[in-house]
């Protein structure tokens, strides 16, 4: 695990932003597993307005995201269809024949958990997966406790994951569910670049940087990964 200490959100984000731009270079057909939540929106932006600025094409990238609600539908301001729409598809012209996310609306969850693997699987996998980690170690919505080998499967969110994210629903009804790639899936990864910024994520990064694997911290099964890279802030990193 290769570990990149910056010192706030702004230089992480734009060192984020070169990675996956680099990746695109290379690969204009790779496909991306992507993250919603507060911490990569700052390297969208960058994304964007550095594709723009150099004329990179995202036409034939391909994009996967981990995980969307359940119960909400895709057009609700806070789902992470929405999200992605606005952030990071429009801006970037990914097609949507190319854009996946889990579908949180469907009553055949257990049949759509099988339809994300298979379509994972028929990408070749993902090249780059990008992470953000919850207060309580998660990635994606893969709550603690949840199998290290597990495929993509629907979650009941726990208490810690509700308040975190109370702020995007003020007030309003706030999902209990979600569908999430699982940790297995996650791992299946060509390469990870997980993200954290803020002091919220001292706890869980300092068990990340412990190198022990344990199913009660989900972040710790990227140790075993041959291809991780941590960008982190001094406030992650609890450095003075
Ligand atoms: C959500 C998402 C995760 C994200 C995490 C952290 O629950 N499902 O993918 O990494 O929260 O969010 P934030 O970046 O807003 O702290």
């Amino acid at each position: 695990m290769r570990v990149i200490a910056v010192a706030d959100y702004e230089e992480m984000s734009v060192l984020a932003a070169e990675m996956i731009e680099a990746k695109v270079r290379n690969q204009p057909d790779a496909v991306l597993g992507l993250a919603t939540g507060g911490t990569p929106l700052g390297t969208y932006r960058h994304l964007v307005e550095s594709a723009a600025a150099r004329h990179l094409s995202f036409r034939r990238v391909k994009t996967v995201n981990l995980d969307e609600y359940v119960g909400i539908p895709a057009s609700h301001p806070q789902s992470y269809h929405s999200y992605m729409k606005e952030n990071v598809f429009d801006p970037l012209g990914i097609l949507p024949e190319n854009s996946h996310l889990p579908n949180g609306e469907t009553l055949e969850l257990t049949a759509e958990c099988a339809r994300y693997d298979k379509l994972i699987q028929e990408l070749n996998s993902v090249d780059l997966q990008v992470l953000g980690i919850g207060q309580n170690g998660h990635i994606g919505f893969n709550e603690p406790g949840t199998p290290f080998n597990s495929s993509t499967h629907v979650v009941e969110l726990t208490e810690s994951t509700l308040r975190a994210n109370a702020k995007y629903f003020k007030g309003e009804k706030q999902p209990v569910q979600a569908i999430t790639m699982g940790i297995g899936t996650i791992l299946k990864s060509k390469e990870i670049l997980l993200l954290a910024s803020g002091s919220s994520k001292k706890e869980a990064i300092s068990a990340l940087m412990s190198g022990i694997r344990d199913e009660n911290v989900p972040a710790t099964a990227l140790v075993s990964h041959p291809s991780v890279t941590v960008i982190a802030d001094s406030e992650a990193l609890a450095v003075e």
